[in-house]
């Protein structure tokens, strides 16, 4: 351990040494030259403790007594990194300010207090350039550069490789986009993105960058893959921690925590779904994740419930985890579980990333490995099939929603709009610790129904002895990243709505509502096994639930932002609000949501909300971590913002 900590120092003191020519310092004796003499690399070797089981980098800490030796060399900035309780700062900005700052306000750091953060975290701090800067003239033009990142701007791992980009640029402003994209546009700027970002490796950064944020009334966020559907990772003026780098894996055969006994993972925060579906397969073992492959599963994933085809099985993605390490919004670094700060334990399992702290790194429960069977079928309305009877084979599917989620399955399907006639596509339905005949069985009466309603479908049933297999047989890479042309809206239906023939009609009716308005059905038939004992905070929408229906407001990505507007006002105040109606009292999936969902503190918390807020007032009273329609965001507002079109381009105030 020792010698690692040696040469993580000697790393940090090389990349200090880097980049001094051209720095100074402010300090008692006037302005010194930024040297490693004068800034030693802030970090500490904080020993472990065999409960926690910390990554090497996480025993690289900020330190009540590495800041004390740094303010030995007298340098007056050095108060910006003080944890809470020790900062002088705080008390110079006056009292809680009713905005966070935005470049070019007076009280912007300089340039110094930035290099001197650099120069703390190991030069770990990227000054941001939107990545499709490289299509626009001036210093970033790149012709070569441009011509990749157009063609690639779908992929996901594009902008998950980047600092800064959002995956969903519309809340973003669209400030930045590749111009033959997008109307040939002429301008980039900053727009909703971070200025700054550190690209974090060890827990020391995270502390320095998130005390710096607070102590000068910076806005702060935490980006892992910029994968969430609402931009919640990104923001304009902020000081953006990074975490896609820390990607450690380790497995243990046998954990044991409270209620558990098992195999489990060690994630660190950047760790994405493709990558612990492979950790697990060669350990043997199965783990609870989503279907993309780039989707940060201890970033907001387990943070805001997380649903997956295993989750029949085993409970969501939030239910998995058994104890996370994480920076508080004070600076401080803990651990977090059932016995070390139950409270937080509760909230971080649901209550949504970006809003207690920065999780460093989670242990997730493992699980035994299982056949999985699918089926996928399409249908559609066409010369031989009427609209009518097409809706009643979809009523027909609905109708064993209980019955097939009851014995252990899930379904992924479309219901899409065309030319030629609305299209049912089953991709597919996913039978878990279910053999080849054992889904054919469960099937066979809906297939019948079908059949006697004369709809012609052609199953095709694979059996797969692992997760790995049946995942990489059914969610190919074919995810898109980086469209303006739409954004989503979600509800969970519960069960009644599926079970109680009236309500039944009822919903089938709501959805074919949506689809002859022109959306797409993007469909789930799940219901999250909830283990024994479990407490979190989970929506408890998701308890009860069946389903989980998302549709996207969709526009003409070449029009303008009112256009956009206009598409999401249709989506929240008519079809979502068809839908609301038809299971009052149940909710919407947060990662996956409205970001105009009204009364979004019932739809995405539900009865949770009061006691996640209390925490929130509790653990973040600077009101540091922020991001729309997470816990306590109803108390702040961005500026100059288009009606049904929030996006994070202006500033964060106090409401
Ligand atoms: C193509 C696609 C497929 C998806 N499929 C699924 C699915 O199958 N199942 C499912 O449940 N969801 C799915 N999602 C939704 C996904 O779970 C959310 O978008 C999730 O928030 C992504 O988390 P991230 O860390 O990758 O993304 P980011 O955008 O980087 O982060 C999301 C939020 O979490 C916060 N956050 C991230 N890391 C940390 C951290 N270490 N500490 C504190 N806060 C943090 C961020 O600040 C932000 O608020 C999908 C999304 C997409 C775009
Ligand atoms: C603080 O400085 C002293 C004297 O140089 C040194 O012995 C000690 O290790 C330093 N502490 C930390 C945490 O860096
Ligand atoms: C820091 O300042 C104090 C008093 O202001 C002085 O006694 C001390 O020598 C200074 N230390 C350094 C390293 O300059
Ligand atoms: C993102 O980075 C990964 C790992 O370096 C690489 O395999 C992938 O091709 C990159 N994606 C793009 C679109 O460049
Ligand atoms: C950009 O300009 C070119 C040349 O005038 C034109 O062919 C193309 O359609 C334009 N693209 C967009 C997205 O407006
Ligand atoms: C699979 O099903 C069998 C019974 O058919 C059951 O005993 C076993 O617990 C199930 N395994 C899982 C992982 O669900
Ligand atoms: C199905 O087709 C058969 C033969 O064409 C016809 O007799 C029957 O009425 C049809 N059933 C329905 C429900 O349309
Ligand atoms: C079914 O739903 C209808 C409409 O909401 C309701 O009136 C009726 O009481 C429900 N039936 C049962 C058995 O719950
Ligand atoms: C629901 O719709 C089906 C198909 O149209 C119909 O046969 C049935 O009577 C309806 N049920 C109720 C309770 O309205």
């Amino acid at each position: 351990m020792m010698m690692m900590a040696q040469s993580l120092r000697g790393l940090l003191l090389a990349s200090v040494v880097g980049i001094v020519s051209a720095q100074q310092i402010s300090s008692s004796k006037g302005l010194v030259p930024a040297t490693s003499k004068n800034v030693a690399p802030a970090a500490a070797v904080v020993p472990a403790s065999a409960a926690t089981d910390p990554f090497p980098w996480e025993t690289i800490q900020l330190t009540p007594s590495v800041l004390s030796n740094l303010t030995s060399l007298n340098l007056t900035d050095i108060s910006y990194f003080s944890f809470d309780s020790t900062s002088t700062v705080r008390r110079t900005v006056a009292g809680q300010p009713q905005c966070k700052l935005l470049p070019g306000d007076a009280n912007w750091p300089s340039d110094t207090a930035w290099s001197v953060l650099n120069l703390l975290t190991g030069n770990a701090l990227i000054k941001t350039v939107p990545l499709a800067a490289s299509c626009y003239a001036g210093p970033n033009y790149d012709a070569a550069k441009c011509a990749y990142i157009t063609a690639n701007w779908n992929i996901p791992s594009l902008h998950v490789n980047d600092s800064s980009s959002a995956m969903w640029p519309i809340f973003e402003g669209l400030t930045c986009v590749p111009p033959s994209l997008r109307n040939n546009a002429t301008s980039c700027t900053l727009g909703g993105f971070a200025s700054y970002s550190v690209k974090v490796t060890n827990v020391a950064q995270i502390q320095l960058a998130l005390n710096f944020a607070r102590n000068l009334n910076l806005r702060l966020v935490v980006r892992n893959t910029g994968h969430d559907f609402n931009d919640k990772s990104i923001g304009a003026g902020a000081l953006s921690l990074w975490t896609h780098n820390l990607k450690d894996i380790k497995f243990y055969s046998n954990f044991v925590a409270t209620g558990y006994t098992g195999p489990a993972f060690k994630l660190g925060a950047g760790v994405e779904t493709q990558d612990v579906y492979k950790a697990a397969d060669t350990n043997g073992v199965t783990v609870v994740g989503g279907e993309c492959h780039t989707v940060g599963l201890a970033g907001g994933y387990s943070a805001g419930g997380g649903h997956s085809p295993m989750a029949v099985s085993w409970g969501m993605g939030s239910d998995q985890v058994l104890a996370l390490q994480v920076v508080l919004p004070s600076g401080l670094f803990v651990t977090v579980s059932a016995t070390s700060n139950p409270e937080l334990f509760w909230a971080l399992r649901g209550g949504g990333g970006s809003t207690y702290g920065v999780v460093t790194s989670i242990i997730v429960k493992a699980h035994p490995k299982v056949t999985i069977t699918t089926m996928t079928f399409t249908f559609g309305v066409g010369p031989t099939l009427s609209a009518d009877t097409f809706w009643l084979g979809i009523r027909s599917f609905f109708k064993y929603f209980a019955t097939f989620a009851d014995a252990g399955s899930y379904s992924y399907f479309f219901i899409v709009p065309g030319p030629t006639g609305t299209t049912f596509i089953l991709t597919p339905l996913w039978a878990n610790n279910h053999t080849l005949s054992q889904t054919q069985a469960l099937v066979a009466p809906w297939l019948a129904e079908l059949a006697a309603l004369n709809i012609s479908v052609t199953p095709v049933f694979t059996e797969y002895s692992s997760f790995l297999a049946a995942y990489d047989g059914t969610f190919g890479a074919t995810e898109q990243a980086g469209v303006w042309n739409n954004h989503a809206g979600s509800r969970l239906f519960p069960r009644e709505n599926f079970v109680n023939g009236t309500k039944l009609n009822d919903t089938v009716a709501g959805v074919r509502y949506v689809i002859d308005a022109g959306g797409i059905l993007v469909g789930y038939n799940i219901k999250p096994a909830i283990n024994a004992g479990q407490d979190n905070a989970v929506n408890p929408a998701w308890r009860k639930t069946l389903s989980l229906f998302i549709v996207p407001a969709l526009w003409d990505s070449q029009g303008s932002l009112q256009d956009a507007a206009a598409a999401s006002e249709v989506l929240t105040n008519d079809w979502l609000a068809k839908w609301r109606a038809l299971s009052p009292g149940a909710g919407s999936y947060m990662s996956e949501g409205d970001i105009n969902e009204p009364d979004f503190q019932q739809s995405f918390y539900g009865t949770n909300y009061p006691r996640l807020y209390a925490l929130k007032q509790q653990l973040d009273p600077h009101g540091l971590f922020y991001a729309p329609t997470a816990v306590g965001s109803e108390d702040w507002y961005i500026t100059g913002q288009i009606p049904y079109l929030p996006t994070q381009n202006g500033r964060l105030c106090r409401v």
